[in-house]
């Protein structure tokens, strides 16, 4: 087995080749002058199973994975890796006219030598039905719970910040035996969200709010405001995907946040819970 890296997914695999005792295969990324992307694996892979890891949270990301697809052309097999699959959100026809971006995405992840295509907490498991070849959404939520407990918080009481994520936070909740609770959230635009002000029992309790993903931290900004003025002590954030663009981190800061906890789903300084584990046990299936 090969495991193969790509541009935005290099720390990854390099955990996920440690957690089958390998190393990952060089391979190499530049960009030529007229900034098109290049890639090329260093390793002769004819023959081999390989195992491509690459999240999409760019659109050069996603040339990469593509490019990298088509580098694999001699391998025995493929299975795609996608820890955070960009594009995801939008997921169905909101207005007449759009795209339905996370389909044109799926479709475009296809080779014939293509095994088996695994996500990580997708924004909906329905966007699986749009790949053209076997996909499976792993959960990376118990990493998230498991680190939650670690902290020995005080009367912790974890939050989803919209009924997108109730589930997935009832689920991580019923494992710790912890309280929970659920935010009321619309979307007014892509940075602006308003939540209905939710009498929560917070008071002197830390809680962790968990969501699936943190882009312009316009959700967490808001819930924190409304459990800061029911009194709740240390608020921590945490996500799988730490996508934290524009002005997210200082925003989340500035509404005092006490920390910001995520997985390397996307590779930021945040990222201090890998989903390496569960990568390393699907393949091992
Ligand atoms: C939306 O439904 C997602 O679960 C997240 O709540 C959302 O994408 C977070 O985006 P932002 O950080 O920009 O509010």
């Amino acid at each position: 087995m090969k495991i193969i890296g790509g541009p935005s997914s290099q720390a990854l695999a390099c955990r996920v080749a440690a957690g089958l005792n390998m190393k990952p295969t060089i391979t190499d990324f530049i960009r030529f002058p007229d900034n098109e992307q290049y890639v090329q694996i260093k390793e002769d892979i004819a023959g081999e199973e390989v195992v491509l890891i690459q999240s999409t949270t760019t659109d050069s990301d996603f040339v990469a994975l593509l490019q990298l697809l088509d580098a694999c052309e001699a391998a025995e097999k493929i299975k795609v890796v996608i820890p955070y699959m960009g594009y995801a959100r939008q997921d169905q026809k909101f207005k007449d006219g759009e795209a339905v971006s996370a389909r044109a995405m799926a479709k475009a992840v296809t080779a014939k030598n293509l095994e088996k295509i695994y996500t990580i907490n997708l924004h909906k498991r329905s966007t699986l039905d749009h790949f053209s070849h076997p996909a499976e959404d792993l959960d990376a939520s118990k990493l998230i719970a498991e680190y939650a407990v670690s902290l020995n918080l005080e009367r912790p009481l974890l939050v989803a910040p919209d009924k997108g994520v109730r589930d997935m936070v009832e689920n991580m909740a019923a494992g710790l035996k912890l309280d929970w609770d659920v935010f009321d959230k619309t979307r007014l635009a892509g940075d602006k969200v308003v939540m209905a002000d939710k009498k929560m029992d917070v008071e002197g309790r830390d809680v962790i709010i968990v969501d699936d993903m943190i882009a312009t931290g316009g959700t967490m900004a808001e819930a924190v405001s409304i459990l800061d003025k029911n009194g709740a002590h240390n608020v921590y954030v945490a996500c799988v995907h730490p996508v934290l663009t524009r002005n997210a981190v200082l925003r989340l800061s500035n509404a005092g946040v006490k920390d910001i906890i995520a997985t390397d789903t996307v590779e930021k300084i945040q990222s201090r819970i890998s989903v390496a584990p569960i990568i390393v046990e699907a393949l091992k299936k």
